[in-house]
């Protein structure tokens, strides 16, 4: 799943998915209805090939390819937007989708020199508890596999508020904009993620204000494709970050759980 050709298959997609593919490929409701959340079963996907019973994501991990058809679906059609990202990393395709669609990208990332400082049209040094731009400037806000990690104990940064973080996002967002972050359950980061805690992780929205939310939860049910246990690798951060759950809660986790991916996108208020 990683190495070269991995790599090269990764950025072969970003450089070449369009924004019509990918508006036609996710152009009907994609999800299933279940109890107030969209659910994205891998034998239900757009991007599910059932002649070969695999998922039509060629590079990555399960995860990976949820992340991408996710970002497919979610940002083709960025016409005429101020768009941020936060925690940009490496990853070229939503930049490429939100650019190619018409809209404008801009990144913020901690791991970004701070003397490459956060300007609009491109990316810079900044991080999600401190936005450095001035407020009402976004019509929209994304983040790609970088929402676990804000209030994250674990890896020497200093962890942040939640409800700080979400403040800072409403706050540089056009009234009407929308806020779309992805998150892996049951994998790395901040407890209520490695818990798969949806009520809550929606709770931060919701006691933020933000309205209109939508949750997808994809790869929850991934028959007839393959389990995505957790590593033992990323297992051993696991005692750094949880302390609220019981020792039971966490086995169950630890002995039943497949990775899956959460999104959450949701409408600031006028
Ligand atoms: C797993 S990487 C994902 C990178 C990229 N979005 C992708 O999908 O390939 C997580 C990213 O979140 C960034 N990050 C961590 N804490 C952050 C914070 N508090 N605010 C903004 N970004 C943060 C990291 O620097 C890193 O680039």
């Amino acid at each position: 799943m990683h190495g070269p050709k991995n790599s090269i298959l990764k950025r072969w997609h970003a450089l070449t998915i369009t924004p019509a593919r990918a508006r036609r490929i996710w152009r009907h409701p994609y999800w299933r209805e279940q109890g107030g959340y969209r659910d994205i079963n891998c034998a239900h996907c757009p991007r599910f090939e059932a002649g070969r019973v695999s998922c039509g994501i060629a590079f990555g991990t399960p995860l990976r390819k949820c992340a991408a058809s996710a970002i497919e679906a979610h940002l083709n059609d960025c016409a005429g937007m101020q768009v941020l990202e936060i925690g940009f990393g490496r990853w070229m395709l939503p930049r490429n989708l939100v650019r190619r669609s018409g809209g404008s990208w801009t990144g913020i990332d901690p791991g970004q020199p701070p003397e490459n400082q956060a300007q609009l049209g491109r990316g810079g040094h900044g991080q999600a508890a401190d936005i450095p731009f001035a407020d009402d400037t976004f019509d929209m806000v994304f983040g790609i596999q970088t929402l676990e990690h804000w209030g994250q104990i674990h890896g020497g940064r200093q962890p942040s508020e939640y409800a700080d973080c979400m403040a800072e996002v409403r706050r540089v967002m056009k009234p009407d904009g929308r806020v779309y972050l992805d998150s892996p359950q049951h994998f790395h980061g901040h407890e209520m993620f490695i818990m798969g805690d949806v009520a809550r992780i929606r709770a931060v929205f919701d006691n933020a204000g933000w309205q209109d939310i939508v949750v997808e939860r994809w790869r929850r049910e991934y028959a007839p494709l393959e389990k995505y246990p957790p590593s033992a690798k990323v297992q051993r951060e696991w005692p750094t970050e949880i302390s609220s759950y019981s020792d039971a809660e966490v086995e169950e986790v630890r002995d039943k759980a497949s990775v899956w991916l959460l999104t959450i996108s949701a409408r600031n208020p006028r």
